[in-house]
């Protein structure tokens, strides 16, 4: 369906968990986000249930998220559920990667098409640092898994900091020219512990794009992304630039948090409460209340022009 500004949503991005097993510094407190209780988190039943609602609305794809989607207990039968459902056309992850290399294959076998990887240095003692103990091998492991069972085109996204991974732009676009695996760099947005002033520092694409001499841009977007290639790699490169190159114009999601609210926009504290919606067991009203939902989606976020970042962490939101 359409939002009140003529933008086709045809996405949802859905939190299935906001806990994780690292902690990132741009994402969380060193001591974790007080973790939701299990009575809060929706059940796997009420997922199902608001993505039919979704579906008969014309939300043809789907993301699961977290915090970390694999550490949500069994959550190969989360996708095997969304997977059967007529019009669910894309399902997709987006995973931290190390808790993916035991479960790649069942997680294909359960119909995830393809997962996107975030991975934010190549260096075993700054991925340990950025991640507060995340292990570089793990994660690795989960690419590999990925690319063994075809949960493909594989997507390694990565979080641009200055002085943190800036140095490492080479690496990451090396991986790209002899594997077949995305990079897209992502600018840092000021939510959760990334707005506070922690020494984590923004980075824009153009600066990335600069110490990129001969890279040539695709015709084609994906997503959010703005598309480049070396000639003969057999990956892309993209730059998804929330910050500098606002893409709110062309915006196509809705997001839902792991304990039951849409959020119409990432960087609004808006939310609707579909909690209590689903104990009425009453599926028209839960279409009608994500299609207000929908309707109530602003036209662009204001982090360039004096508004202020949400409450909520990227870890409780999903990204
Ligand atoms: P694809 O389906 O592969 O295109 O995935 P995706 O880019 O939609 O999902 P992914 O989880 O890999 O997103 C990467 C990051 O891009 C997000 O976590 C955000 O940091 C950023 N991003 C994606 N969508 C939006 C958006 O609507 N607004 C803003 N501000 N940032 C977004
Ligand atoms: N700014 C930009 N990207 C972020 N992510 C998490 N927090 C931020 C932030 N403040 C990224 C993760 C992951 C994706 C879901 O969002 O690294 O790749
Ligand atoms: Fe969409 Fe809000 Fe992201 Fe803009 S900031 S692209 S409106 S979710």
């Amino acid at each position: 369906m359409k939002d009140s500004f003529g933008r086709e949503i045809s996405y949802m991005r859905i939190s299935v968990t906001d806990r994780c097993n690292m902690r990132c510094k741009y994402c969380m407190p060193e001591e974790g986000v007080e973790n939701m209780g299990h009575d809060k988190i929706l059940s796997f039943e009420n997922i199902e249930r608001i993505v039919r609602a979704a579906v008969a609305l014309g939300i043809t794809k789907y993301r699961l998220t977290g915090g970390e989607p694999l550490a949500r207990k069994g959550i190969v039968s989360l996708v095997e559920r969304l997977a059967k459902i007529d019009g669910v056309e894309a399902l997709t992850m987006t995973t931290n990667g190390t808790l993916l290399a035991d479960q790649a294959e069942a997680l294909k076998e359960a119909g995830l098409q393809r997962v996107n990887i975030s991975v934010d240095s190549l260096k075993y003692n700054k991925y340990e640092e950025i991640t507060r103990g995340g292990d570089l091998d793990a994660a690795f492991a989960g690419v590999n898994a990925a690319l063994h069972v075809g949960l493909a085109p594989l997507k390694l996204n990565v979080v641009a900091m200055a002085g943190v991974n800036d140095d490492e732009i080479l690496d990451f676009v090396q991986l790209s020219i002899n594997h077949p695996i995305d990079i897209r760099f992502i600018e840092l947005m000021p939510i959760g512990q990334a707005g506070k002033n922690n020494g984590y520092r923004y980075l824009s694409s153009d600066e990335i794009k600069s110490k990129l001499p001969g890279l040539i841009q695709l015709d084609k977007q994906d997503g959010v992304a703005d598309l480049y290639k070396y000639p003969e790699a057999l990956g892309s490169i993209g730059f998804i630039s929330p910050m500098s190159h606002q893409f709110c114009g062309s915006c196509n999601k809705i997001r839902l948090t792991a304990d039951g609210k849409l959020k119409p926009c990432l960087h609004t504290d808006e939310e609707i409460d579909l909690k209590g919606i689903l104990q009425k067991n009453d599926d028209e009203l839960l279409q009608d209340t994500i299609r207000n939902a929908i309707l109530r989606k602003g036209d662009k976020h204001h982090l360039n022009d004096g508004g202020k970042p949400v409450d909520r962490s990227m870890s409780q939101i999903g990204g």
